[in-house]
């Protein structure tokens, strides 16, 4: 049985590098031997394309590919196996795209022969408001949506979901012990909250139920990558 509490809290900490190639390979430089986790997003995937996740597999780092995918069944399978054939160990789909679309991207990965590719599903995106939420057309609040498509996500066998430290302990009353939730708008006490408005701190996000936390800026914007990181993990 999957136990995240026998795997170490920094190991269970993602770094996002949204920033450019040469930006990402120094700070990735500077985490190894720390570090157990990168997210490659659309910043850095856009630029680089699939070169950049063998670069930071090669350097051995599990690598989260956060590209949210959204289409047609068909165009995700392609995707999913696309990104695994490239070495992700991780990526993220929204739940939103159906129940066929996340079963697709789960199919796409045996197709590859990687069916140990941790599937994340996103929910509703923390920057959307409730009242953003209505203007789709979704009548139900804010809370029962993300439950929604969580259970969809489940339904579908995704590994986890992606969600605001906030909803990490009801998904994980809802989800079980063995599901990954991870979370982003993570913030060390007294650290800027940048664009972020929903946060916590690391402690608070465990604590939560949180699996895996995702930062970013905190420590990719630090004068010092590695020294922000080991306060990160030391303050935990
Ligand atoms: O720099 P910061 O710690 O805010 O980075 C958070 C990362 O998590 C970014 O890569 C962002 O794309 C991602 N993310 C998020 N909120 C979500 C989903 C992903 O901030 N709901």
């Amino acid at each position: 049985m999957l136990d995240f509490t026998a795997i170490p809290e920094r190991e269970r900490i993602i770094v996002a590098l949204d920033c450019s190639g040469e930006e990402a390979l120094a700070i990735a430089r500077s985490l190894q031997g720390r570090a157990a986790w990168l997210k490659v997003g659309m910043t850095l995937y856009y630029q680089e394309g699939p070169q950049i996740i063998a670069k930071l597999k090669d350097m051995g780092f599990n690598v989260f590919v956060d590209l949210k995918f959204h289409d047609i069944p068909y165009q995700v399978y392609g995707a999913a196996t696309s990104v695994a054939r490239a070495g992700a160990d991780m990526f993220t789909l929204h739940t939103i795209g159906g129940l066929e679309m996340m079963r697709s991207a789960v199919d796409g990965l045996i197709e590859a022969g990687r069916p140990d590719v941790i599937t994340l599903g996103i929910t509703v995106l923390t920057s959307m408001s409730e009242e953003d939420l209505e203007l789709t057309g979704v009548t139900r609040s804010l809370p029962d949506q993300v439950r929604t498509l969580a259970q969809q996500a489940q339904t579908a066998g995704l590994t986890g979901v992606v969600a605001s430290p906030q909803e990490a302990a009801m998904l994980r009353k809802e989800l079980g012990r063995e599901a990954y939730i991870v979370t982003p708008g993570v913030r060390p006490v007294g650290a800027s909250l940048d664009d972020q408005s929903r946060v916590a701190t690391p402690r608070q996000a465990f604590d939560n139920g949180a699996s895996h936390l995702v930062i970013g800026r905190p420590i990719t914007a630090a004068a010092d990558p590695a020294e922000a990181f080991e306060s990160i993990v030391k303050g935990l």
